[in-house]
């Protein structure tokens, strides 16, 4: 199928957010694999559950909380409303905030306003974002650049996306992904973060970054959103092969082989993750944040209050299961995980 061009690009943004709010877009058989990551319960904690403290640094910004709000949208007027709402919420509960694709703003800026949320969210880690397979189609440095530049971001994620891609009949020449990443990585004003959109960065992604300079990888892996079925959605009205939309790398085994290939590079932990003790079990394998997509679309129509509230409700949550393993921090929960991060290894 021919690239839709720009104006196809704003069309098929805006029928991800209703297939996003409407169909059953999650893995059907595949789970995270975070429901067999145990928290260790302590039933003697030395510590009071208020002290418990979710304070991170994440890509240079400190963050209340280890949670970004995932990357989603921007390019058309609701997606413009949502990242507003987001953005508000992320300041208000000073975390993280990654926009959608910023190739609609490259390609027509008038749609810029639609991400330009900076004005809301001063102080938030924000982070901007581009697909890797345009700069195999010629975008470069240049481009990574405008895009950080003109919302005013604190690095910029580009997301791996080639399953999404070839059923979507988008853009499915990936070749030489690797130098086009070291090519960016070397030379960005801001760090680097290099994401999928929910089907995961496993063990081989991760060897082929391997020595690049990197702000974070963020593994979205399998278990939440296929973006393998939305696209069937978006494409056909049903999912005609459910059997490709269950592909992938589980997010707690993306935690742990990304580790293990990049030690040194900050995980982010994505794809699935809904609830305070999921945040707290992939702490426990090594991640440094967690982030959110999809269970925010709907409160981010209601409001920022009602984003405001699910965020707060999730990391309420995450300290509940901190305090009840005995982990005044951030860095002592991933600490605790140092035993347990074996059962998930293949
Ligand atoms: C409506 C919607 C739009 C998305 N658009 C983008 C995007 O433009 N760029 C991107 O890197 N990821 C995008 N994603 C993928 C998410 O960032 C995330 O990796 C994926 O949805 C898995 O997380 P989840 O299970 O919490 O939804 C989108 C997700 C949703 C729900």
């Amino acid at each position: 199928m021919p690239d839709p061009g720009p104006g196809g690009i704003v069309a098929r943004k805006r029928r991800h957010l209703e297939v996003c709010l409407e169909e059953d877009v999650d893995f059907q058989t595949r789970t995270t694999g975070l429901e067999d990551v145990e928290v260790p319960y302590l039933a003697l904690p030395d510590l009071h559950r208020d002290e418990v403290d979710l304070g991170v640094s994440v890509l240079g910004r400190a963050l209340a909380g280890p949670f970004l709000i995932g990357a989603m949208t921007g390019g058309e007027q609701l997606g413009g409303r949502i990242n507003r709402t987001l953005a508000e919420a992320a300041q208000r509960c000073g975390v993280g905030f990654m926009l959608g694709s910023q190739r609609v703003m490259l390609e027509r800026p008038e749609t810029t306003t639609s991400f330009a949320v900076r004005d809301l969210a001063p102080d938030a880690l924000l982070v901007g974002n581009l697909g890797l397979a345009q700069f195999v189609a010629g975008y470069g440095l240049d481009e990574a650049e405008r895009a950080v530049h003109a919302v005013g971001a604190d690095a910029l994620a580009i997301h791996c996306n080639p399953l999404q891609e070839a059923v979507q009949g988008g853009d499915v020449d990936f070749r030489g992904a690797r130098d086009h990443l070291a090519d960016l990585a070397g030379r960005l004003s801001v760090p680097l973060v290099v994401k999928e959109v929910g089907h995961g960065i496993g063990r081989r992604a991760a060897r082929e970054l391997r020595g690049l300079p990197l702000g974070a990888v963020d593994v979205a892996g399998a278990g939440g959103t296929s973006w393998a079925r939305v696209e069937q959605f978006v494409r056909h009205g049903r999912v005609a092969r459910p059997d490709i939309a269950e592909i992938g790398v589980p997010t707690a085994r993306a935690l742990v082989e990304v580790a293990s290939e990049l030690p040194d590079v900050p995980r982010i932990a994505s794809g699935g993750i809904r609830t305070g003790t999921d945040a707290a079990r992939a702490l426990l394998l090594g991640a440094s944040a967690v982030a959110v997509a999809r269970p925010l679309l709907a409160p981010a129509l209601e409001g920022a209050d009602a984003v405001v509230a699910w965020i707060e409700a999730f990391l309420d949550e995450l300290r509940t299961a901190m305090f009840a393993a005995g982990a005044a921090d951030v860095a002592a929960m991933q600490r605790l995980g140092l035993g347990t991060r074996a059962p998930v290894l293949p």
